[in-house]
């Protein structure tokens, strides 16, 4: 009843136009285009090839989007359109890819769900998905930013390197979105700065119309300053970008970044669920 294409063998704005339907009434604004969508399947490693589009008499209906890094796999994003839902085409999309996933060595695979969307937490957790941890999505005002520390901007590889080391000594358990990986592929996408004599640590950020956003911080060092550090990492981000808002997502629970987060004052906005299937 249903035609299987690999995404890497469907027309890409044919693809995204079945994503925007689909996610049109999510709570969460996707609105993918060309440019967007190609830096989120770089930087996230989305395997096209192990992705996959459902037809329906010529007519796409429903998609998944996976991620793939050594034996370690992420479902970045699936649905189907509103029409055909509650029929049993979500199950057999996911079903479809987590066997695809299996046969490429792919032994664990995680992902992402609003912790609002009670029905979408159940979908996975039939297929045997188990949630694993919060993530934290969260706001802070800055109305006057100052850093009293000197930032430097510095290159992807660097801070690639500090992050990697950060994980180590900080005994930080980033979700995917932050891993250094993710840091090192998100090409030119961020901005980065490091600083250097006492207060060491790194800082990739962005900027929204409205706000800045932390993509990922830390101390390399001493886990005693992360708060410092942090606070002094929103008011730099927030003066060069002209932001007074801050903004940070996806935080796990269990993460040093949450806690100084808090500290500093950040307020939760939405929270969502890490989910993990061991194949
Ligand atoms: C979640 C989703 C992919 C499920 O696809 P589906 O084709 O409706 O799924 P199935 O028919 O195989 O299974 C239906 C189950 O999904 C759950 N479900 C979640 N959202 C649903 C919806 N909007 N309509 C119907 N069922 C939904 C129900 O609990 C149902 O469980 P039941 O069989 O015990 O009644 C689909 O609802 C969707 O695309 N939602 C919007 C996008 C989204 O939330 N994606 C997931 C996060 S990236």
């Amino acid at each position: 009843m249903y035609e299987t294409v690999r995404v890497s063998e469907f027309l890409t704005l044919r693809f995204l136009n079945l994503v925007n339907e689909v996610f049109a009434d999510y709570p969460l604004r996707v609105e993918w285009d060309l440019f967007s969508f190609n830096q989120d399947v770089r930087e996230n490693s989305i395997s096209l090839p192990d992705s996959y589009v459902f037809l329906k008499e010529d007519r796409p209906v429903g998609f998944i989007l996976c991620c793939i890094r050594r034996n370690r796999g992420r479902i970045d994003s699936m649905g189907v359109i509103g029409e055909e839902r509650g029929k049993g085409l979500g199950g057999k999309i996911l079903s479809f890819a987590l066997d695809a996933l299996k046969n490429r060595g792919v032994s664990s695979v995680v992902l992402e769900v609003l912790a609002s969307q009670e029905e979408v937490v159940k979908f996975y957790s039939k297929f045997g998905f188990r949630v694993t941890r919060k993530l934290v999505s969260m706001i802070k005002n800055v109305p006057k930013p100052r850093s009293s520390v000197r930032f430097l901007k510095s290159e992807r590889e660097s801070i690639h390197r500090s992050a990697l080391e950060a994980m180590v000594k900080l005994s930080r358990r980033p979700n995917w979105q932050r891993e250094p990986l993710t840091l090192l592929l998100s090409g030119d996408r961020y901005r980065m700065a490091r600083t250097g004599q006492t207060l060491v640590g790194y800082v990739v950020w962005g900027r929204g119309e409205e706000n800045a956003f932390i993509v990922d911080c830390a101390p390399i060092n001493d886990e005693s300053t992360y708060a410092e550090f942090l606070d002094q990492a929103v008011n730099y981000v927030c003066q060069v970008e002209g932001r007074s808002v801050c903004f940070v997502g996806n935080v796990p629970e269990d993460d040093p970044l949450y806690r100084a987060a808090e500290q500093v004052g950040f307020q939760p906005l939405f929270e969502q669920y890490e989910m993990l299937l061991q194949l």
